[in-house]
């Protein structure tokens, strides 16, 4: 993925190397994937060189149209034959209101008893207005831009008027998200939530005209999250994979990369002064940085942020290093490297998905671009929540513990270095 810019030609599954074609409609896990081996996931292939580079963007302040052509789901309706004003149309119609989130930066004081002797400006990518109030409705946007082409197309699997239900496992942005575009659109949602999920979000859930089933764990459940598992099997019964979790829907990889096209158009060139040296992205299922990671380029070192209470990516990566494994190793290692944390715990509790699902992807952006994954005490994500409140901007824990990554001891910002966060999560 080393020119971001590119059209996607395909998708790839990054364990099996399985290819589906563009054109392919409902195209969303790999084909070796099977209700018993999870460990799949598709990821867009980037064309390298040619048409889609930078001169094909369309001059829009939607990021949706601006980048349309770059995304993997105006590359399938292309591929079957939708125009580009049709393609346009679509874009406009179901990413309407997404705008270029603002990144500006903030002087802030991550170090009063002076740490490091210098200032310390961040700058902060701010989501907490968009669409949902997070990035979350990026990953999901695209997968309904492909279902509503395909739709148009004709080509949706069981014929036209047969819509069968959007799924997702969530109690927090991401169905907020979920639910906001998929009322734009008057398609049924099911949301699969824990059982402590918020009476709030459940409300906000509901009048958005979600369908909410409550997960406890089951006897004879297998480890990891009920509400996941009961997400599967509603996917297994047919319904269609409304997730922000590559190996659940590898397309939501695909559009989440428009914060990254944004990011990287924002700054400058590498060793310029307006260059970027790091981001550090807080992780949970880890779509977001690896997206982020993808749109941005390797040029710029990315760095992960978990809470201790909550840490499977982190403790991957020292696993693969402990065991030797890299690159292409890792795949084959997943069941070793990645397992389920018992016991996620975090005032972050946007961030406590108890595996990393889009591991892969982070450690190949971490690894591209030079940076580490970060994991933050309690301490630091609570400092963290109260540094971001003097900004103005109304971001929750969750949302704020990217900056938590600049707190810790090898994360800390070095002389001169230009860093960003991604404040994403309005507070409620
Ligand atoms: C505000 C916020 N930031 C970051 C994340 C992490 O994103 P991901 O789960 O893709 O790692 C989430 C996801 O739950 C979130 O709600
Ligand atoms: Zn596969």
């Amino acid at each position: 993925m080393t020119h971001p810019t590119g059209p996607v030609v395909a998708w790839r599954c990054a364990v099996c190397a399985a290819t589906v074609d563009i054109a392919v409609p409902h195209a969303f896990v790999c084909p070796n994937a099977t209700p018993t081996d999870r460990h799949h996931v598709l990821h867009p292939v980037i064309a390298t060189a040619g048409a889609g580079q930078p001169g094909d963007d369309l001059g829009a302040p939607n990021p949706f149209v601006r980048y349309a052509p770059r995304l993997a789901w105006w590359a399938f309706a292309a591929a079957n034959g939708m125009t580009e004003s049709a393609r346009l149309a679509l874009a406009e119609d179901v990413a309407a209101g997404f705008v270029t989130t603002p990144f500006a930066p903030h002087s802030l004081e991550l170090f009063p008893e002076g740490a490091t002797g210098w200032p310390t400006t961040v700058w902060v990518k701010d989501e907490t207005g968009a669409v949902g109030g997070s990035h979350k409705a990026r990953h999901l946007a695209g997968i309904l831009l492909h279902l509503r082409a395909a739709e148009l197309l004709g080509l949706a699997p069981g014929g036209t008027g047969a819509r069968p239900p959007l799924a997702i496992a969530s109690c927090g942005n991401a169905a907020i998200a979920a639910a906001t575009l998929a009322q734009r659109v008057e398609w049924p949602l099911h949301v699969f939530v824990p059982t402590w999920a918020s009476p709030a979000v459940l409300t906000l859930l509901a009048d958005l005209g979600a369908t909410i089933t409550e997960c406890p764990r089951r006897d004879d459940d297998p480890p990891g999250d009920p509400a996941v598992l009961r997400f599967r099997e509603a996917v297994t019964a047919g319904a269609i994979p409304f997730s922000v979790q590559g190996p659940e829907n590898g397309q939501c990889l695909d559009a989440g990369r428009t914060l990254g096209f944004e990011l990287a158009d924002a700054v400058g060139t590498a060793d310029g002064p307006d260059r970027l040296d790091r981001v550090v992205v807080q992780v949970g299922g880890g779509a977001l940085a690896a997206c982020v990671g993808w749109g941005l380029g390797p040029d710029v070192r990315l760095d992960t942020l978990q809470a201790q209470g909550c840490a499977p990516l982190a403790r991957a990566w020292w696993r693969a290093k402990d065991a030797g494994v890299t690159g292409a190793g890792l795949a084959g290692r997943w069941s070793q490297l990645m397992t389920p944390w018992v016991d996620p715990h975090s005032s972050a509790d946007g961030i406590l998905d108890d595996e990393t699902y889009d591991w892969l992807a982070d450690i190949s952006v971490m690894q591209a671009s030079g940076g580490r994954p970060l994991v933050a005490p309690e301490e630091a994500i609570e400092r963290a929540t109260a540094i971001a409140a003097t900004t103005g901007i109304p971001v929750s824990a969750t949302g704020a513990a990217g900056l938590a990554g600049l707190l810790v001891a090898d994360g800390r910002p070095t002389r001169g270095e230009r860093v960003a966060v991604i404040f994403s999560g309005v507070r409620r």
